[in-house]
């Protein structure tokens, strides 16, 4: 992880939660998505990548009470401080790469059923060799999903924060390509979360820099494009938007 990336989660880890707690249906229904798409069962070792403070992870433990606790995986002691000490959720620090490679190991030393990386992936600079390290760490009966943003979002960001994002976001072909090079099977299906939000919030939300694109800007600049987004939406008390996501999964084929 560099140091800018480390220290943006550091800054947003306290108040990371409160963006997306607004509506609790939002984490709800996002959860079970992903416990829908890999299929978990209670039988099933768990990990989160890159799970940041649990948000999610709490929630798909609930819902599938696996009989062993879910590996929270992230490498920001500030956002891993931040998962609640339940005794579903066992945090590790570690980057993706960390465990891809080996460096790290993790404390559950079996074979994992389902790994899921969501919204992380964009942080991983060697995303081929970590996709395949990880998938060589599945059972013979493994899935491995990333989520992540498209390379466009209709989000009401400023222009500049629109054509940054589209520099950095890495396009969800290369990630099902790395899957289908790691030997899984691979599915790629979209999902689309409502969200209704008032303009105030969104506007604490965009000076938190909720979004790392936001951790490429300067204090000035980004006043400069909270300025042109409260012009753009003075009309609009609420703001509405679909937010739309790419489910990859590669699935262990047995030979
Ligand atoms: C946008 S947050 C997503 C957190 C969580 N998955 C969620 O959806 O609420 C991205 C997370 O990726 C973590 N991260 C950064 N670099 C990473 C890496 N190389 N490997 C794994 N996670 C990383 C950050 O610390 C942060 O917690």
């Amino acid at each position: 992880m560099t140091d800018q990336i480390a220290d943006h989660y550091e800054r947003l880890a306290p108040s990371y939660d409160d963006h997306w707690t607004y509506d609790p249906e939002y984490v709800r229904q996002f959860s079970r998505a992903i416990t829908g798409a890999l299929r978990l069962t209670p039988s099933d070792a768990i990990a989160d990548i890159g799970c940041g403070t649990g948000l999610y992870t709490r929630q798909i433990a609930e819902d599938v009470q696996p009989r062993r606790p879910v590996l929270c995986v992230d490498p920001s002691t500030a956002m891993l401080d931040r998962v609640p000490a339940l005794s579903s959720l066992r945090p590790v620090l570690a980057s993706a790469e960390d465990v891809a490679s080996g460096r790290v190991s993790l404390p559950d030393p079996g074979p994992l059923d389902a790994i899921v990386v969501k919204e992380a992936i964009h942080h991983v600079a060697d995303r081929a060799a970590t996709i395949r390290g990880l998938a060589g760490l599945l059972s013979d009966h493994g899935r491995l999903l990333v989520v992540m943003l498209p390379t466009t979002i209709p989000h009401p960001l400023f222009a500049a924060a629109h054509d940054r994002f589209e520099e950095l976001q890495p396009d969800p072909a290369e990630i099902e390509e790395a899957l289908a090079a790691a030997g899984l099977r691979t599915s790629l299906t979209h999902r689309t979360f409502h969200v209704a939000v008032d303009r105030e919030r969104y506007v604490r939300m965009l000076e938190s820099r909720y979004m790392s694109v936001l951790g490429e800007f300067s204090d000035d600049e980004l006043a400069e494009g909270v300025a042109q987004f409260k012009h753009a939406y003075r009309e609009d008390p609420v703001l509405r938007f679909d937010d739309h996501f790419v489910f990859l999964k590669g699935s262990v084929t047995r030979a």
